[in-house]
């Protein structure tokens, strides 16, 4: 069983129901396991943050089939599209309230030039993508292309800019093309290109995994680097409020984010990146839909350590930012399995299944309830890459568990955040645990919703929710579960997996209690 708890600065009505709680919960440790029940307190407070919404951000890498093939299909394709684009696409994701998608990786982006992506696209050079599959890319898609395609989805664009590979005039000159509104030879040259008005880019990324494919740097090292790009790519004053994302740390490097929260002059920074993925094992990932349970719990022990890696990496960030001003910026995370039977190895192609809803209502629970410091993060991948929230195939597409997962969860974006207290029952397996429930609430517009996970792959639990801080008068709720954790949605079968209306819950003054049954999520509404 495990207790967690987290509160903002608060009032003497809180630390009585703190008090009160622990004396409550110190009694209950036996019956809980043995029942399998959770209890949860919401602790409504004034000072608590806003989940910022993008945190619900999405990421498109030039990757496999993500942008060619993915989402461009090019203007000639018979497949119906806006300048090249997928209109299916274009819909689920204008319907899912993408707030920020990021761009061209990934690794990708510290070999990406962005002056061969622009201009005729007849004239453009090649690429070859020597991190995913060898490939020569034509570079058909551009800034241009990526740019307009947020314009058309309403969401931010956040360009990750190549450090590895690149340099200081090369990236200056892209904030340029994209940002300057008066007259210089980069707005000249985008203007020729047919675009009179700046976008107005405000996220940047200088680099992205400068350990490993960004540069195999060391933490001092790209630091330095950092301070030299930053200082270039803005003015005394950062005109244009650009908001500057360092490369951070790969999983639980801490030593990374340490060395740059002491070494970056927090003038030149405005979020720390971190990279954590979910997976069996990294060298034996495993099948996508063909998983054991041994499998699928290994999966969600990698998945529910993002709570460690946050907490951790923020409390290095609160030594040297203690007003939190600088964001933690978890701009890769998902499920990483083997890519399917007969698919390209280099092209990252895999299934989606109900494994992959448990890690992104996990993970979205965990970001909402350290909104405080997380204030953005990116899913991995958007469209037919890693743990993807649309794939394609010809002129069709499906949308996956995750899809579902994100659109019942887009209700917190922007929303305040309800600090919870949350006992958990575990789920164990072959002598193992982990906590069974994660949850998390938010209040926006006169309406509180709350978000539940049940991670345990053979029990229901129930889960009593003490509601006695909010003007609640009723619930409705919307549950995504399945018979089996390996079910997907498929060609032959795309809605198998769809939110449900749910009513297996009972709501009395002050108290919910809802059955959760094994694997599933539930999004409740109050209002
Ligand atoms: O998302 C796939 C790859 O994973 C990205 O290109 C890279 O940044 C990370 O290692």
């Amino acid at each position: 069983m495990v207790l967690k708890f987290k509160l903002y600065p608060m009032g003497k009505y809180n630390k009585i129901v703190t008090a009160l709680f622990f004396t409550a919960a110190s009694m209950l440790p036996s019956v809980v396991s043995a029942q399998q029940k959770s209890s949860i307190t919401l602790n409504r407070q004034e000072k608590a943050p806003v989940i910022n919404k993008h945190i619900y951000g999405h990421f498109a890498e030039h990757l496999g089939r993500c942008i060619y093939d993915g989402f461009y299909v090019g203007a000639d394709s018979k497949i119906p599209n806006t300048n090249g684009v997928r209109n299916d696409i274009i819909a689920a994701l204008k319907d899912l309230g993408i707030p920020n998608l990021r761009w061209p990786g990934g690794c990708f982006a510290d070999t990406y030039h962005w002056k061969d992506g622009i201009g005729p696209k007849n004239e453009r050079p090649t690429i070859v993508n020597q991190w995913w599959g060898g490939v020569t890319e034509d570079n058909s898609f551009g800034t241009h292309d990526f740019l307009d395609l947020c314009e058309t989805l309403g969401t931010e664009p956040y360009l990750a800019a190549n450090v590895g590979s690149g340099t200081v005039q090369e990236f200056t000159e892209w904030v340029q093309y994209v940002n300057h509104g008066g007259k210089s030879p980069m707005s000249d040259l985008r203007k020729k290109n047919n675009h009179e008005n700046p976008w107005g880019v405000k996220f940047w990324g200088v680099g992205n995994e400068a350990w490993g494919c960004g540069g195999n740097m060391t933490a001092e090292y790209y630091a330095n680097l950092y301070r030299q790009y930053s200082t270039f790519m803005a003015d005394w004053s950062n005109t244009g409020d650009l908001f500057r994302i360092a490369s951070g740390a790969n999983v639980a490097d801490y030593h990374w984010t340490e060395v740059l929260m002491r070494e970056i002059p927090k003038s030149l920074l405005d979020g720390v990146a971190l990279h954590s993925y979910s997976f069996v094992t990294w060298e034996k990932k495993g099948s996508s839909t063909k998983f054991d349970e041994k499998q699928y719990f290994e999966t969600m022990k990698t998945a529910l350590k993002m709570e460690e890696l946050v907490s951790r990496h923020s409390a290095i960030m609160d030594k040297y930012d203690a007003d939190k001003k600088i964001a933690l910026v978890v701009d890769e995370w998902g499920g990483w399995y083997d890519v399917e039977e007969g698919t390209n190895p280099g092209f990252l192609y895999q299934q989606n299944t109900m494994r992959d809803a448990m890690i992104a209502g996990t993970t979205l629970n965990i970001f909402n309830n350290h909104s405080d410091r997380v204030r953005m993060a990116n899913l991995a991948q958007t469209v037919n890459v890693l743990q993807a929230v649309i794939l394609t195939k010809g002129d069709q597409m499906l949308l996956t568990p995750t899809y579902h997962v994100m659109k019942l969860y887009k209700v917190h974006q922007d929303a305040k955040l309800i600090p919870l207290q949350l006992i958990s029952p575990n789920y164990e397996f072959q002598g193992e645990k982990l906590e069974a429930v994660s949850a998390s609430a938010s209040e926006k517009d006169g309406l509180t919703h709350i978000s539940l996970v049940n991670i345990d792959a053979a029990k229901p639990i129930e889960v009593t929710i003490n509601t006695e801080s909010l003007a609640v008068k009723g619930f409705t709720a919307k549950i995504i579960a399945s018979a089996k954790l390996q079910d997907h949605n498929s060609f032959e079968n795309k809605d198998k997996i769809t939110p449900k209306d749910f009513k297996d819950f009972k709501f009395r003054k002050g108290s919910l209690t809802v059955t959760l049954p094994p694997f599933s999520v539930v999004v409740l509404e109050g209002k």
